[in-house]
């Protein structure tokens, strides 16, 4: 058996211990097996990037973050336009796996890459796609790999701001990673005590942002913490098309969602505002207890879906099972946050503000 592996776009804590899971599981249970990596992402598959895998590589991996094999943004609606020297991609990706003779492509990434698996699929490859990313909004999965990673390190990161809140009259703004979904900020939000909580899938109201403060002060807690997604937006920029907003952006002198409320709320309170990004450090690090338990799960299940030929799918877990999931019915399909669950209404119960009443 032979079979390609790579990892794209975004990389995230648990992307080695899925790699690990997916190698294990097939050299446990088959003879002959070949594994190629591919390097970058789509890049290596692209233009022949790639090494014969022993398993060597695989070992000692399963605590390490980043990925071995490297990653890179191919976008999606880029796949079908040539590169600079006129390269069709799509051919090139598959002359690559026709090359190798392999079985099957493994696709550990997000969204976007799962739409790119999902291409190559209906060009008759073999793929399974592994879900990736600390955002948590691949539609079809009730988890993906590496956000509890994200949660430990943005939670922390508000866990420190909590201590030095405390000994300050401040409003504290910490801007959490999740794209255009609000899984992440939800989460460690609510995990490390956030008394306003910001998401995508929630348009604020400012005056609401600035109410929720004002009672703080009244109730002597000198100082409030604001958890706010990349991606929240306002209630009037709700209103506007993607384009104006993308307008609307460019002209601001605000480099992100954190500045902008600091901004509102240092003109709106008075009080003294400061703003943490953590950023990247929410990717980076070692994969969580969790994220490697669930890795090992995806990767011996992708495993059996290959030695079984179950190929087309995304490995998924949906009430705490592996499953199965056809691509063609995930792909392009993003899973936000719903406004009305039942964490959102007990996290407004006990006095938390997401800014919308
Ligand atoms: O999808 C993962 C993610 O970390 C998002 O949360 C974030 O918006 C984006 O990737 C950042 O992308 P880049 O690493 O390309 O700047």
């Amino acid at each position: 058996m032979r079979i390609g592996l790579l990892t794209s776009g975004g990389d995230c804590q648990a992307l080695n211990a899925a790699m690990r899971g997916v190698v294990k599981g097939l050299a446990n249970n088959v003879n002959d097996l070949e594994v190629y990596g591919f390097f970058n992402g789509y890049k290596g598959l692209i233009y022949s990037d790639y090494r014969l895998l022993t398993s060597k590589d695989f070992s000692g991996i399963l605590t390490k973050g980043g990925t071995i094999l490297g990653s890179s943004r191919c976008p999606f609606k880029e796949m079908r336009i040539p590169d600079e020297n006129g390269l069709d991609k799509v051919e090139a990706m598959k002359s690559t796996y026709y090359k190798l003779n392999l079985d099957c492509l493994v696709v550990l990434g997000g969204n976007g890459s799962q739409k790119s698996a999902n291409l190559l699929r209906e060009e008759g490859l073999n793929v399974i796609h592994l879900p990736k990313t600390i955002d948590n909004d691949i539609y079809g999965t009730d988890m993906t790999f590496g956000f509890y990673s994200a949660i430990d390190v943005a939670c922390d990161a508000i866990d420190r701001i909590h201590t030095t809140a405390a000994s300050h009259n401040r409003v504290f703004i910490v801007e959490v990673m999740g794209h255009k979904v609000g899984w992440l900020t939800l989460y460690s939000g609510v995990a490390s005590g956030a008394d306003i909580i910001l998401l995508p899938e929630i348009p604020y109201d400012e005056k609401y942002i600035i109410d929720a403060i004002n009672r703080r002060n009244k109730d002597g807690k000198g100082f409030t913490i604001i958890a706010v997604a990349e991606g929240a937006i306002s209630k009037k920029e709700a209103e506007l098309t993607k384009k104006e907003l993308k307008k609307k952006r460019e002209k601001e002198v605000h480099p992100s969602a954190a500045y902008r409320i600091a901004k509102l709320v240092e003109e709106k309170t008075g009080a003294e505002a400061r703003v943490t990004v953590p950023g990247h450090t929410q990717r980076g690090g070692s994969p969580c207890p969790y994220d490697r338990a669930l890795c090992t799960r995806l990767g011996s299940a992708a495993a059996k879906a290959i030695i079984e030929k179950k190929y087309g799918n995304m490995v998924a877990l949906i009430d705490g099972e592996t499953k199965l999931v056809p691509l063609e019915e995930v792909a392009g399909k993003l899973k936000g946050v719903d406004p009305k669950c039942k964490m959102i209404k007990e996290a407004k119960f006990m006095g938390i503000s997401f800014g919308d009443e």
